[in-house]
């Protein structure tokens, strides 16, 4: 459904990079619970900054439209681990990775890999709200417009479409061209959201999205995060052991740069295997 309307509408990326070369290197964001592949496979990775290995051996499998949440003490590595997936470690000097990543079977650091064909896949929201100083409309477009999308009509059903996903549309159909930085910080938050959704990614990475917000907008984003598996498939990093509890489907346990426990969200906060997770989600330390 969401590719006839692309289609309809869609005369003004027609041609343009997006639909047919993305589509070959990684496939559309079309739910496949049917899929005997894995969305995503982490085989032997180990990580360094310059001499410091950060993280050891992670082996990881994830399904399509699972939610998958990444927990464990401070500095164990969540963060270097959520930003294998979209490649922004390779920004940072020192930093090496060995071991196989692939999404949807497809190699992410294959040479003919295009980074930013590979950013457009896969989405990622900060801890903090970071809009661009520009108005709510313009944050939602951004990622069409610099991908060269100019059909106004399509990028206006987009960014409507997109606040309807991030149940932001109602507080803001009629502002759209105030300032997001007007915003409270769990709209901007949302809305950092949409912008993220906004060019289809198939996996959304989020590192603690809502530790800067207060209750109800964390409660609103957790709301969020549920809905948005039907779509894509979630990674999300969490201090917070309810929330991991309540939105994710998997949990994966960290410790100093190991993989120490991985498995159904249930089994790890009720029957973990390891006394090293017991003795975290217990809160004896972390
Ligand atoms: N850019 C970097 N350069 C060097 N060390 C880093 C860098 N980023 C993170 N680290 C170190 O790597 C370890 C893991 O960091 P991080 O992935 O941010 O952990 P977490 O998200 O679990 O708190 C920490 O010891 C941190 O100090
Ligand atoms: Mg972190």
């Amino acid at each position: 459904m969401e590719e006839n309307k692309k289609t309809e509408s869609g005369q003004g990326i027609h041609g343009h990079e997006k639909s047919g070369e993305l589509s070959s290197e990684f496939p559309a964001s079309i739910p496949n619970k049917e899929s005997k592949m894995d969305k995503i496979n982490s085989k032997g990775v180990h990580c360094w900054y310059g001499d410091f290995h950060v993280l050891r051996d992670i082996n990881m499998e994830i399904k399509h439209n699972t939610v998958t949440a990444l927990i464990g003490p401070s500095g164990c590595g969540k963060s270097t681990y959520l930003r294998i997936f979209n490649r922004m470690n390779d920004l940072i000097e020192g930093f090496r990775l060995e071991g196989e990543v692939a999404i949807d079977g497809k190699d992410i650091f294959a040479r003919d890999v295009r980074i930013n064909e590979l950013r457009k896949k896969v989405g990622m929201v900060f801890q903090k709200p970071n809009p661009f100083p520009k108005s709510i409309f313009e944050n939602v477009a951004y990622g069409l417009r610099v991908n060269g999308v100019t059909h106004k009509k399509f990028i206006e059903e987009t960014v409507e479409r997109s606040l309807k996903q991030a149940a932001l549309w109602e507080e803001v159909k009629d502002k759209l061209d105030k300032n997001a930085l007007s915003l409270s910080g769990g709209q901007q938050q949302r809305l950092c959201i949409a912008r993220a959704i906004a060019i289809e990614p198939s996996v959304v990475l989020m590192d603690e999205p809502s530790s800067a917000l207060d209750p109800i907008s964390s409660a609103k984003i957790e709301e969020l995060i549920w809905e948005l598996k039907a779509k894509y498939t979630i990674l999300i990093v969490t201090h917070n052991m309810q929330q991991a509890a309540r939105v994710s489907d998997k949990t994966a346990f960290f410790y100093i740069g190991e993989l120490v426990e991985y498995d159904d969200t249930k089994t790890i906060f009720t029957n973990p295997k390891k006394e090293k997770t017991q003795n975290y989600i217990t809160g004896r330390f972390g």
